[in-house]
């Protein structure tokens, strides 16, 4: 009798976990399939902007390029800007410029490949602007050349400068953003983080990096629902106009347009406003990635040579 009893409650048992794991399903096809068409929704009507009036945004690299123009156009948003570059002179341009515009800017020179650089100017920013709220890494140098030109040193700095910078900023900023459940990282990558370019081995393996660093994060942060406030958003441009890539190679400037960096900081701003987690410069970009990701890798690679998109080998 006891042995029948206990076949019952066992089989009453595993019937019960089957009724829940037949509802989790229908919980999950109902949850994809809303998420599904809010997505496509937003591709035609995207979400609205959020204001960074007041926020604080570190940016690092805005003596030049990218990083000047979203030190710009940050700070006519209201923001408060806080500009690192290793460069001082062109940096104090850049903090020139927003205040002749009567914007808020601070300027430091800062080596971010540099831990103790970083540790040291993080504090006078925190001493006499206060918290940060948005981090920008943007700043990264680009050297152009076979894989086996490529000085070990060179590599290297291509790491400290490219991937390791995000970590010391990180490591200063984060945790103010978990303690107060408000802040945004913002890091610049690159089409080479999508893709492996040829001359540009070092650069593609660190800006593949930053999106590991970045997508694991994500998950890291949202894990447990813990910090669900905090944002995250990854920059990946095809070729913009600022000198870092000389020798772009474009079969197709209609497809491949090469971007201006002031229309570049606009995107990867909307981008950022909109909590989008990975944005592309241009956005068919990310299209294009999907559409060749799917594709059989014979017919990527044929793909690839009518597209004939690279950069050439330059000196610096
Ligand atoms: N320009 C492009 O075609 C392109 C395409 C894709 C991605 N990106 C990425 O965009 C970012 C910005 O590129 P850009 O074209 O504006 O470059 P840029 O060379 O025009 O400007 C980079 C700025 O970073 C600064 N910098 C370099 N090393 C530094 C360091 N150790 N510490 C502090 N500042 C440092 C430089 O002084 C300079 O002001 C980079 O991460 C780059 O990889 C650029």
């Amino acid at each position: 009798m006891a042995g029948i009893v206990e076949q019952i409650l066992s089989l009453a048992t595993m019937a019960y976990q089957y009724v829940l794991l037949l509802l989790d399903i229908c919980r999950l096809i109902f949850q994809t399939t809303i998420l599904y068409i809010t997505a496509i929704w937003h591709i035609f009507k995207p979400p609205p902007p959020k204001s960074v009036s007041g926020e604080i945004v570190l940016i690092t690299g805005t003596g030049h390029g990218i990083g000047r123009e979203l030190a710009l156009q940050y700070s006519r948003l209201g923001a408060k800007v806080v500009c690192l570059d290793i460069n001082e002179v062109n940096n104090n341009k850049t903090i020139g410029e927003i205040k002749r515009e009567g914007g808020a800017a601070w300027g430091y020179k800062c080596d971010v490949s540099n831990r103790e650089d970083v540790r040291a100017v993080s504090q006078k920013v925190r001493d006499e602007v206060g918290d940060v709220t948005v981090l920008v890494n943007n700043a990264g140098i680009m050297p152009c050349k076979p894989f086996l030109k490529h000085t070990p040193d060179e590599i290297e700095r291509i790491f400290k400068i490219n991937v390791f910078a995000h970590y010391w900023t990180l490591r200063e900023w984060l945790p103010s953003f978990i303690a107060s459940g408000h802040g945004h990282v913002v890091a610049v990558s690159s089409i080479c983080g999508f893709m492996g370019t040829a001359n540009l081995v070092p650069y593609c393996s660190s800006k593949f990096a930053i999106r590991g660093l970045m997508e694991g994060l994500v998950e890291e942060m949202r894990y447990g629902g813990r910090n669900t406030n905090i944002k995250f958003t990854t920059i990946h441009p095809f070729t913009i106009d600022t000198g870092l890539a000389q020798k772009p190679r474009i079969r197709f400037p209609v497809l491949n347009p090469i971007t201006t960096p002031a229309h570049c900081a606009e995107a990867i701003i909307d981008g950022m406003r909109r909590d989008y987690e990975t944005v592309c410069v241009p956005t068919r970009d990310y299209y294009l990635h999907i559409f060749t990701g799917i594709l059989p890798n014979s017919v990527r690679k044929v793909f690839l040579d009518f597209m004939d998109t690279g950069v050439d080998e330059h000196d610096t």
